[in-house]
């Protein structure tokens, strides 16, 4: 027998659970660390009891979500615990394993290793070396490419996860908005080669996948070279992935403002497979306020911007991110956020209450605003939000729209489909998993669609 088998055989008793925190990106990373682990032997667990390695990745944008990791920790010391000679590996990843590093072990010494999102491609190696007994914490940015040392997932894996897939193309931010942790988990912008893209979205088409979302922290930052050597933007990206034989749909996430190019905006008029879904975060709606954030442009440059891309594509649903009570903000500021999500009118979009981050400008601000405050605000943004939602989902009742049939609904009979706008729509059909379907929508409801199959 090989020592490769043999290895295999050893960690094939090994079940590992990840859980994710946080956004798509840490989804996304979370499946290419699994890829990495199985490509080793390892196995995933149905849940965390029966895992012998758990990894939490971790998301370190608010302090809610920080929390979150130190709460779960302490379950994690009590499990081990219970456990008693049976070994149990505790890892953190993602973004709080980079910014407090081995401070995580100080205060919680359940934990055996941190790695930050560079270095996920050093796993299988860190796990060998934590088994022997040393705790490891590795956050340095590396030069090399750890996407290109991850390997790409299986074809019954990619199909057990589902018609619609993550496919980053774009890490990290070089523009330092003052509320925000990003710049310093994620490092610089660095954008993937079309060759990787490619190779990857061909990989995931051919195992069945029918729609993928682009992700990146400025995905609409994203360029790179083609084969001679011009350089490619986002656009000149997402008309190649659309040559791709059996891909049905192409999403991407998240814009910035600032990144959003003429021939992006040309390319949602003029590549139909584009689904007509835009989240292009503002955070505010008043200049002065934009201005702390760093955020580098004004409220009527973001509706001037609008008004191209709804003039491209009318069809167009919007989202964005606000944030209430940066530090400074008057009631008058609020006002102007109100009045901005008012006029410009979203399908959908998250609002959240500033959270001083540690490290950022945005923390050693004066004028923080207190939390009764924000909370006051963030209800009233809310509420228009909540409405506006309510009248786009009402808008598209009697509507007939393509869906994409993506999982079994909870009802007997019924299948949850994706309609261009990124909501759900329920409906009762036979029809299997990644198969299109016009759909006639007879109901509206809070967060979804209900409709019917039309022959
Ligand atoms: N406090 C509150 N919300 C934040 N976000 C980022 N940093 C903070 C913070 N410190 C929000 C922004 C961003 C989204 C991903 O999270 O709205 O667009
Ligand atoms: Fe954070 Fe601003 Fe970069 Fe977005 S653009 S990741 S909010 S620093």
């Amino acid at each position: 027998m090989s020592i490769e088998t043999r290895a295999q055989q050893k960690n094939n008793l090994r079940k590992i659970f990840i859980k994710t925190y946080g956004c798509q990106m840490n989804v996304y990373d979370s499946q290419r660390m699994s890829d990495s682990l199985s490509a080793e032997g390892y196995m995933m667990a149905e849940n965390i009891e029966e895992a012998d390695i758990i990894l939490l990745n971790t998301c370190h944008i608010r302090e809610k979500a920080a929390e979150k990791l130190y709460s779960d920790l302490g379950r994690l010391r009590i499990m081990r615990k219970e456990r008693g000679q049976i070994p149990l590996t505790i890892g953190v990843t993602g973004c709080i394993a980079q910014a407090e590093g081995e401070e995580i072990i100080r205060r919680a010494p359940v934990v055996d290793l941190i790695i930050g999102p560079q270095n996920y491609h050093h796993l299988p190696h860190i796990l060998k070396e934590v088994e022997k007994g040393i705790k490891i914490v590795k956050t340095d940015y590396v030069m090399e490419d750890k996407f290109a040392n991850l390997p790409l997932p299986k074809k019954e894996t990619i199909r057990r996860r589902g018609v619609s897939a993550f496919l980053t193309v774009q890490e990290g931010c070089d523009k330092f908005c003052t509320f925000c942790v990003v710049p310093y988990t994620r490092g610089v912008e660095v954008s993937r080669s079309v060759e990787q893209i490619v190779l990857e979205a061909e990989n995931l088409i051919d195992a069945g996948v029918s729609e993928i979302t682009l992700l990146g922290q400025n995905v609409n930052g994203w360029h790179g070279k083609d084969v001679n050597a011009h350089e490619w933007r986002l656009s000149d990206l997402l008309f190649r992935l659309a040559e791709i034989k059996g891909l049905k749909r192409l999403r991407y996430t998240t814009s910035h403002p600032r990144n959003m190019n003429d021939t992006l905006i040309a390319a949602h008029r003029d590549l139909p497979m584009l689904m007509p879904y835009l989240h292009l975060p503002i955070q505010t709606g008043s200049d002065r306020i934009l201005k702390a954030m760093n955020r580098q442009h004004t409220a009527v440059d973001y509706r001037h911007l609008i008004e191209r891309i709804r003039k491209a594509q009318p069809d167009i649903a919007l989202s964005g991110d606000f944030i209430v009570g940066f530090p400074g903000e008057t009631d008058a500021d609020f006002e102007e956020t109100l009045k901005l999500v008012h006029d410009v009118f979203y399908a959908s979009a998250y609002s959240f209450k500033y959270s001083p981050r540690p490290g950022t400008p945005g923390a050693d601000m004066a004028n923080q605003i207190d939390e009764q405050k924000k909370e006051e605000r963030l209800q009233r943004l809310q509420i228009l939000l909540g409405k506006q939602q309510k009248q786009f989902l009402q808008s598209k009742v009697g509507k007939v729209i393509d869906i994409l049939i993506e999982k079994p609904g909870r009802h007997k009979g019924q299948m949850i489909g994706r309609s261009p706008w990124l909501m759900p729509v329920a409906l009762k059909t036979t029809a299997p998993v990644g198969t299109m379907l016009n759909v006639i929508i007879e109901e509206a409801k809070r967060n979804s669609l209900i409709g019917r199959f039309q022959e």
